[in-house]
């Protein structure tokens, strides 16, 4: 079995991956310091699949504990990178921990893969480095635009510093660029766990849904869109997981054209934020609480993919509709709520 390192495992896309490389025949093994992560993810992975996946608890910043991980395991074909921050608002707080944070891991890690000769490596990356495109869809080659944050800066740099790597490795890369990943697996075992109050459009729809957020503001109704409301290309999380399989496949099998390659991850469907919590209300049968509000900084008025290089080149074809996304977030958040209430039970028998 392909042995497969997935940094950042424990998170949202990363455990989906895992569940999705593991229903594949790969062994995965993840590295997670759970800063920003919970170990929950990893009993939903084995209650799915029955696979327990090991997690290194390591900071990837720390090279020596990075190294020391590899060193375990030499036989490594791949690896997958997610570990990373991820929140705009607090990137433009505090750039240096984010640059610090993704940078130095993401080096750490290419370094390892380089130093024990890893033949294959995928990076996260996001539609955020298109900044405001002047046309959409956007395509692959649509123009890099300045980034809007210091997260998307670290996305831009990344894409870089892997490019870079790859020309002087023997390595060889892809970079995935995924639109808005949203939804949970149909089991409900796994999902998104959003830290604080969730900044992301629908952990905030299922969030007030429950009643756990009062109401839902819509960031600006007057943007040159059908509605007013910004749009977006919302994506399943099971759709992005198996991307990566497929683009780990592509590199093993030698199919790549080139030593680094990038692909467009979303559905090509560019959906409003009124459109999409009209889905929610449909197939949960829940009246969300939600007024219209002003714009927020930094958003842009509109974009989606033109997935068509993914769809030809991997033979990659999303398959959840946004009812389907809806349904599935909204599963998850009912489940968390059980789970909720099933520990402050204890807790109250407890004490
Ligand atoms: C942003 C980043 C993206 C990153 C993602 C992960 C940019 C341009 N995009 O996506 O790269 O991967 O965060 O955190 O930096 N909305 C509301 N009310 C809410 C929440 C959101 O109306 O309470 C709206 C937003 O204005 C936006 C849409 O919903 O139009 C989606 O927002 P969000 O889920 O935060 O994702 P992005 O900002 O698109």
């Amino acid at each position: 079995m392909n042995k497969i390192l997935v940094t950042g495992g424990c998170g949202y896309i990363g455990a989906h991956t895992i569940v999705d490389l593991i229903e594949n025949g790969f062994e995965p093994v993840s590295i997670d310091n759970n800063s920003r992560s919970s170990t929950s993810l990893l009993a939903g992975i084995k209650e799915i699949t029955g696979v327990a996946v090991k997690n290194y608890k390591v900071d990837l910043a720390n090279f020596d504990d990075t190294y020391a991980v590899f060193q375990e395991n030499t036989d490594i074909k791949g690896i997958i990178h997610f570990a990373a921050y991820k929140a705009v608002g607090e990137s433009v707080e505090q750039p240096l921990m984010y640059y610090e944070n993704n940078l130095f891991s993401l080096i750490n890690v290419l370094k390892c893969a380089k130093e024990f000769e890893v033949p294959h490596f995928i990076f996260s990356s996001s539609c955020t480095v298109y900044g405001s495109p002047d046309t959409i869809p956007v395509t692959e080659d649509s123009p890099i635009q300045p980034a809007e944050s210091p997260y998307g800066a670290t996305k831009q740099m990344g894409e870089q510093i892997v490019r870079d790597a790859t020309q002087s490795s023997d390595f060889k890369s892809v970079l995935l660029r995924y639109f808005n990943p949203v939804g949970a697996h149909p089991s409900a075992l796994i999902g998104e766990l959003p830290l604080g109050k969730p900044q992301n459009l629908v952990p905030a729809i299922t969030q007030t849904a429950v009643g756990k957020i009062k109401e839902l503001t819509v960031f600006g109704d007057d943007y040159d869109t059908r509605d007013g409301s910004c749009v977006r290309d919302y994506v399943h999380v099971c759709d992005i997981a198996h991307a990566h399989t497929l683009a780990l496949q592509l590199l093993m099998e030698n199919k790549n054209a080139a030593a680094c390659e990038v692909y467009n991850l979303g559905t090509g469907n560019g959906v409003s934020v009124l459109e999409a919590i009209h889905a929610f209300e449909k197939v949960s049968d829940v009246k969300l609480n939600y007024k219209i509000g002003p714009r927020r900084p930094g958003d842009i008025v509109a974009i989606y993919a033109n997935n068509s290089l993914a769809k030809e080149k991997l033979k990659w074809d999303p398959k959840y509709s946004l009812d389907e996304m809806m349904a599935t977030a909204w599963k998850w958040q009912l489940k968390l709520q059980d789970d909720e209430a099933l520990h402050n039970n204890v807790n109250f028998q407890m004490n």
